[in-house]
């Protein structure tokens, strides 16, 4: 039998004939460019849906999986008849929650190639393309942002921050244990002294859960004080937690600093808390996931000095560089010491390439990983670098015309000032019920979406601009709703 004489599975074993696939993907792209151009505006911004209403209206409307294959036409009717309505419209230009996570056409056709490749590139000889270009994409990531140099030949991309911020606790912990944990295990090792970490009171939750899931116990994790205007992490204070800690025999094992901490885009004092970390030998973790993507515009990369003392930084250009979800960008000063952490080698991931090559199945926890660096490749390509710094200052300038509007206002106030994209703002001399009942007031419109947080026990609502498609527009009528909402207050 010759090779092209090979019967393939045609359409009657199921999935789809390649003529569908091709009808159907030319028509879904059709569909995307729509939604994310003008369909998303016919939807609330965020999903009005009870818990279980989805669910329940996809069991009743569907017949669910049949014996027989079902049609492209009658599964993309339900998605638009049951799914959509349960979607929170996350690429709504009015999208002003959290922080964003967005998507371009650019990152969309990389995430596309992805799939159609589908290749697991967890080690160099599984996919040469998926190692090197991800290789050559965070090197010039480096030159991009100004980061440091030692950084170029040592980037990974992870799936989230929160995966980046568990390799840099897993790093810490081994080299304070002198790479005795994963030898002996933490119950062995725990002779040598409690390891701690150090956050401040505004550093994300994933680092918290990295600590519980690297087995160091919630109990080692060091809440440092911030300032109680900036929310700036208290650099004396650490270095006076640091020296008490290791006065009573305890081992501080790592800091991790934020870049922008979600609550309010604080940036703690990195060169500051680096010189402590370098003192005591302390692993030093950078954890800018929102505001490091602020660093291709040169005036900002400031916010950055002393990232040279960091021996680990991750950002996600997942929420801020227009790459679509997943997508965290992790740097560590010396890769080795992740790969003495992470690796493993049984005999069937043996190839004849180790020492030449990078296999980035050490670099992170899973063994298996994605071609990601071909959306982020795509969006560097595509937008090009002044695209990008454009639409960052954009979003930047509006935030700071947003805090106007807010200062100008009788009735309103800020909170903090506003850092990058983000606004922190309230009503004046109201409580935090009152605070909250507006912004369920502004939410329920459905023409906005924006989020809150607690700043030193104050309910405070957050304006996130950043979304890719955001115009000045969007942020007025965001104003305007914010306004009639308040009404007299
Ligand atoms: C400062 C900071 N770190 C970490 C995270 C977690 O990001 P991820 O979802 O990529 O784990 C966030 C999320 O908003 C964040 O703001």
């Amino acid at each position: 039998m010759s090779e092209h004489s090979i019967q393939r599975p045609g359409p009657a074993a199921g999935g789809m004939s390649s003529t569908e696939f091709r009808q159907a993907g030319h028509e879904l792209i059709d569909w995307i460019a729509d939604y994310l151009e003008q369909g998303v505006q016919q939807y609330p911004v965020r999903s009005t849906v009870q818990p279980g209403a989805v669910r329940q209206a996809i069991e009743a409307g569907c017949p669910g999986p049949q014996d027989l294959p079902e049609t492209w036409d009658a599964v993309w009717a339900d998605v638009q008849q049951h799914v959509l309505t349960g979607v929170t419209h996350w690429q709504s230009p009015r999208f002003f929650a959290y922080f964003p996570a967005n998507v371009s056409y650019p990152a969309i056709l990389g995430e596309l190639l992805s799939a159609g490749l589908g290749v697991n590139g967890m080690m160099w000889a599984t996919s040469p393309a998926a190692t090197e270009l991800e290789t050559l994409v965070l090197d010039s990531l480096v030159d991009l942002m100004g980061l440091p140099q030692h950084f170029k030949g040592a980037g990974v991309i992870q799936d989230t921050a929160s995966s980046a911020s568990l390799c840099a606790v897993l790093c810490a912990r081994e080299q304070t244990l002198d790479w005795d944990g994963n030898e002996i295990g933490l119950a062995r090792a725990a002779d040598q002294g409690r390891l701690m970490v150090y956050v401040s009171d505004q550093a994300h939750s994933s680092i918290e859960k990295a600590v519980k899931i690297a087995g160091l116990g919630r109990e080692s994790v060091r809440i440092v004080p911030s300032d109680t205007q900036t929310f700036a992490m208290d650099a004396t204070a650490l270095s006076r937690m640091v020296a008490d800690d290791l006065a009573a025999g305890r081992k501080p094992a790592m800091v991790c600093a934020t870049l922008g901490t979600t609550s309010s885009l604080a940036i703690d004092p990195i060169a500051e808390i680096g010189r402590v970390c370098q003192e005591h030998g302390i692993w030093f973790h950078v954890d800018g996931a929102m505001a490091g993507s602020a660093l291709i515009c040169p005036e900002f990369r400031h916010l950055a000095d002393g990232l040279d003392l960091a021996d680990s930084y991750c950002f996600n250009p997942h929420k801020w560089l227009f790459t679509n979800f997943d997508c965290d960008v992790f740097y560590v000063r010396q890769p080795e010491r992740l790969i003495r952490t992470l690796t493993i080698m049984p005999e069937y991931l043996k190839t004849a390439h180790t020492d030449d090559v990078i296999n980035y199945r050490d670099w992170h926890v899973p063994l298996g990983r994605r071609f990601r660096s071909l959306k982020l490749w795509f969006v560097l390509r595509l937008f090009g670098v002044s695209e990008l710094q454009r639409r960052l200052r954009n979003h930047i300038e509006w935030a700071s015309q947003f805090a106007q509007w807010v200062e100008s206002d009788d009735r309103f106030e800020l909170v903090t000032r506003p850092s990058l994209g983000l606004v922190c703002f309230g009503l004046k001399d109201r409580t935090n019920d009152e605070q909250e009942a507006l912004l369920n007031r502004v939410n329920e419109t459905g023409r906005v979406f924006l989020s809150h947080t607690v700043l030193s026990g104050r309910y405070v609502l957050r304006m996130s601009i950043g979304q890719t498609n955001t115009t000045l527009e969007d942020v007025k009528l965001a104003w305007h709703i914010i306004t009639d909402a308040a009404g007299g207050s």
